[in-house]
């Protein structure tokens, strides 16, 4: 009965929020509510997440100390840092830039750091990936983005700003949830349901390829591999599909 009760109301959410425009749904994740709602959500899923994603976060930020190394080092620049689910991962020394547009999620960040003090929070930038106006050119050693590129409004616009603030030979790392295989039944519930999934994820989209923007910026390398994130529970069975890798300018 209970189950009942959870599955009829899901299905009127959807049914309202797909007849609801794209001004609608832009109003409504606009609205200061909805941030600081989303950001004690993250606070929360991050934990989940990162549960879930462990090995392979460690995996790709296992180069991060040499990377930054390699070209003399420098600042971390982390793009849509949320909480700080990456603290504990970055090596002992990092020196992380946290751009981060959504204000609700600083106390987060700032409590994070503390937990991980082998990280240096240098500095909570406010704003978005797509125009990093505050940041110079070829000023930062390495650049992170961890289930954000599914966020932004413009993928290539933001790829184009990584390259330009990184130095050249400099590493971008990142880890993201992307569209499943064309033909699958989950990427046709991916495309059906992606309007709904934005209203769950702060204007997310769960059908993004993003690897074709990856491989179209114009970075000298980019490796990635894709999988599909088993430990994620069927809640998240739409963000189950993963891509993760690296990027040289
Ligand atoms: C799903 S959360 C991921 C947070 C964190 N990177 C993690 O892995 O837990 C997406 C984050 O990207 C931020 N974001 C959304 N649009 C953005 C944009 N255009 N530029 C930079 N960050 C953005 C959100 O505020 C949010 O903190």
């Amino acid at each position: 009965m209970i189950v009942l009760g959870i599955c009829a109301v899901v299905i009127v959410v959807f049914a309202i929020t797909a007849a609801m425009s794209d001004k609608v749904r832009e109003a409504v994740i606009s609205s200061k509510i909805y941030k600081k709602g989303f950001a004690v959500h993250m606070n929360l899923f991050s934990r989940i997440h990162n549960n879930a994603v462990r090995k392979h976060k460690e995996d790709i930020f296992e180069k991060l100390k040499s990377s930054v190394e390699s070209v003399g080092g420098g600042d971390i620049l982390e793009i849509g840092a949320g909480t700080g689910a990456n603290f504990e991962f970055f090596p002992e020394g990092s020196s992380i830039i946290a751009l981060e547009p959504n204000p609700h999620m600083v106390p987060y960040l700032r409590e994070n750091a503390e937990k991980f003090p082998h990280v240096q929070l240098k500095n909570i930038v406010p704003g978005f990936a797509e125009n990093m106006d505050g940041i110079p050119d070829a000023s930062v050693a390495a650049v992170v983005c961890t289930m954000t590129l599914c966020s932004v409004s413009d993928v290539k616009a933001t790829l184009a700003e990584i390259k330009r603030v990184l130095k050249p030979g400099g590493y971008f790392y990142f880890l993201e949830h992307v569209a499943d295989e064309p033909e699958t039944w989950r990427n046709s519930f991916q495309r059906r349901f992606d309007n709904q999934w934005k209203y769950l994820g702060d204007g997310c989209s769960c059908s993004r390829e993003t690897w074709t923007h990856l491989d179209n910026a114009g970075f000298s390398t980019v490796s990635y591999r894709k999988f599909d994130l088993k430990e994620l529970t069927v809640l998240c069975y739409l963000i189950r599909p993963h891509l993760a890798g690296h990027a040289i300018k």
